[in-house]
């Protein structure tokens, strides 16, 4: 009897359809490193029986054509954001930053930048224009039957094709354009939200405040600039001039942001935003034998790795020196991730690799430190395992997100222009190293990351579910982006409002003037 239960129980559990199994979703993903963590959630909605379909091109530089859990269609296009394009940006700013002062800096930072996204955007545009004039390509999209759009809105072409196909419009992102994406969509004051690129912490003097107010202008800007010269051009081209490229990004149903409040200082926020920081983690899985061996070999000392990350292949060789030879008077190993040539100071503790397992070595017991740039990833992996960090900030985000670490006492903080001055790697690693407070508060951050409800991975599957059981989540949506800015902060109410009350204070005036000079008259007269 028991067993007939158990059995039509597990019958019941094995047969009923899932709520929504088998989607059909759509993807369009941005370049570089954005894709790898758009990589992990495919593979995730893979593994929950969707079909997945990603739009690249023919010049794609990390999305590749064949996969195990993607169909891919590609479109021809003369020039992409590739290895090329961005080692030579990334070269030159390594070497401006490092003769640089610092006001020439910030200003080349904040306004050089804008030729550069400029141009990376226009070839965005052309990927946009490829695949909408590819009239085959459309029509197989459109009777594909798609659930919803799934974007990294850092790039603007899925937004254009999510409108153009009619899709529920879902985000997988933490930039928009030109900034946070909080900025664009919840509510943000200057006061206490730090702009990336400011350096500053929620806590800021009135001359940072002034500081956070100009770099969001100058984000302001950009974001104008680019959308003007390469977005709202596509918009009234393809979707009609009467559609606003900027209110179309606003318009998604859930954004789903790559930010963790253990590691994000806390800030308003929206109904449809879903937080899934960290979802890229995981255990860690056995090393590679002959990595497990140099591991192993390191003794009570431990070890240190070192990455910066999947932009920057190799430094100015005087400064891969410098690093090299600090390494090599340690007595911890050391796993660096370089692809330059071979430093001439290298140590025999040093290995240097192209590639390494980054979160299996994180998780790894013996690993004491990263050495890391500061990308999400990478920092999210570090927080996950507990591993205290000494941070190399190059661009973007990076000193920001190291700052956050850093805050909580977590990581050390250097600078690409003084790292190979005065002692100061050996310093910061031998500080990490000795002064237990920054792994016990990175293990605290860690704690809190890992005490949630559901694990963020899950909690981005349920949701890219949720739109499409419901065919987006409109009633999640605020209507605050349809408004003009002067209708959004009230500034129409207060006006009318202060006039009313002038117009009352001065009918009040000019009344008790004419009564006052009445009485004034029949005082006269009686006199
Ligand atoms: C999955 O998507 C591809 C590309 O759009 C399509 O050819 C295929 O028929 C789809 N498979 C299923 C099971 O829907
Ligand atoms: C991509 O397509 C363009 C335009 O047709 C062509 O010129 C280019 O050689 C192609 N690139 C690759 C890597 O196939
Ligand atoms: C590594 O170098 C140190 C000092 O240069 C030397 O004492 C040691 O024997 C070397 N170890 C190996 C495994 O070569």
């Amino acid at each position: 009897m028991r067993l007939i239960h158990f059995c039509s129980a597990w019958l019941l559990l094995v047969f009923i359809p899932r709520g929504c199994h088998g989607g059909n979703i759509l993807v369009l993903p941005a370049e570089g490193s954005h894709w790898i963590n758009m990589d992990i959630l495919l593979e995730a909605l893979h593994s929950g029986g969707h079909n997945i379909t990603v739009v690249r091109s023919n010049k794609s530089w990390y999305i590749k054509e064949k996969s195990s859990y993607y169909n891919t269609y590609t479109v021809q296009v003369e020039r992409n954001l590739d290895q090329e394009f961005i080692t030579k940006i990334i070269f030159d700013y390594i070497k401006f930053e490092r003769g640089a002062i610092p006001l020439t800096s910030f200003l080349n930072t904040a306004v050089g930048m804008i030729g550069t996204i400029v141009d990376v955007h226009s070839t965005v545009g052309e990927l946009v224009s490829a695949i909408l004039d590819d009239k085959e390509l459309m029509r197989i999209l459109q009777d594909s039957k798609f659930d919803l759009v799934l974007t990294d809105p850092s790039w603007g072409h899925g937004v254009i094709l999510a409108k153009y196909l009619n899709l529920p419009l879902v985000y997988n992102v933490r930039w928009l354009i030109a900034g946070e994406a909080h900025l664009a969509i919840a509510p943000s004051p200057l006061s206490y939200v730090p702009i990336t690129g400011s350096g500053h912490t929620d806590q800021m003097t009135f001359l940072q405040r002034v500081k956070n107010v100009l770099l969001q202008l100058i984000n302001l800007i950009q974001n104008q600039v680019v959308v003007k010269l390469v977005y709202q051009k596509l918009c009234d081209k393809y979707l009609g001039s009467d559609i606003d490229f900027n209110q179309l990004m606003l318009d998604a149903d859930i954004w789903l942001m790559r930010v963790d409040f253990v590691f994000e200082f806390p800030r308003p926020t929206m109904p449809n935003v879903v937080y899934m920081g960290g979802f890229q983690c995981k255990p860690a899985k056995p090393l590679p034998e002959h990595l497990e061996e140099f591991v192993q070999s390191s003794g009570e000392h431990g070890v240190i790795i070192m990455s910066l990350g999947t932009f920057v292949s190799e430094l100015p060789s005087d400064m891969a020196n410098e690093i090299a030879a600090t390494f090599a008077k340690l007595p911890q190993k050391v796993i660096w991730r370089y692809k330059g040539d071979r430093p001439a100071t290298l140590g025999n503790n040093t290995l240097i690799v192209d590639w390494m397992p980054q979160n299996d070595l994180l998780g790894h017991p013996k690993i004491k430190l990263f050495v890391a740039h500061g990308g999400t990833n990478g920092v999210q992996e570090a927080l996950y395992h507990g591993v205290p960090v000494v941070g190399l900030p190059l661009f973007f985000d990076q000193f920001d997100n190291l700052l956050r670490l850093k805050e909580r006492g977590a990581a050390k903080l250097l600078t690409i222009q003084t790292v190979d001055k005065d002692n100061n790697f050996q310093d910061a690693i031998q500080e990490v190293l000795n002064e237990p407070s920054y792994r016990l508060n990175m293990q605290r951050l860690s704690r809190l990351h890992r005490d949630q409800p559901m694990k963020p991975l899950d909690t981005a599957l349920f949701w890219i579910e949720f739109v499409m059981r419901h065919k987006g989540a409109a009633h999640l949506r605020t209507e605050s982006y349809r408004l003009p800015w002067y209708s959004y902060h009230s500034v129409d109410v207060v006006l009318f409002l202060a006039g009313a009350v002038l117009l009352v204070l001065f009918t009040f005036v000019f009344f008790i003037r004419c009564l006052c000079t009445k009485i004034c008259r029949s005082k006269v007269k009686r006199e």
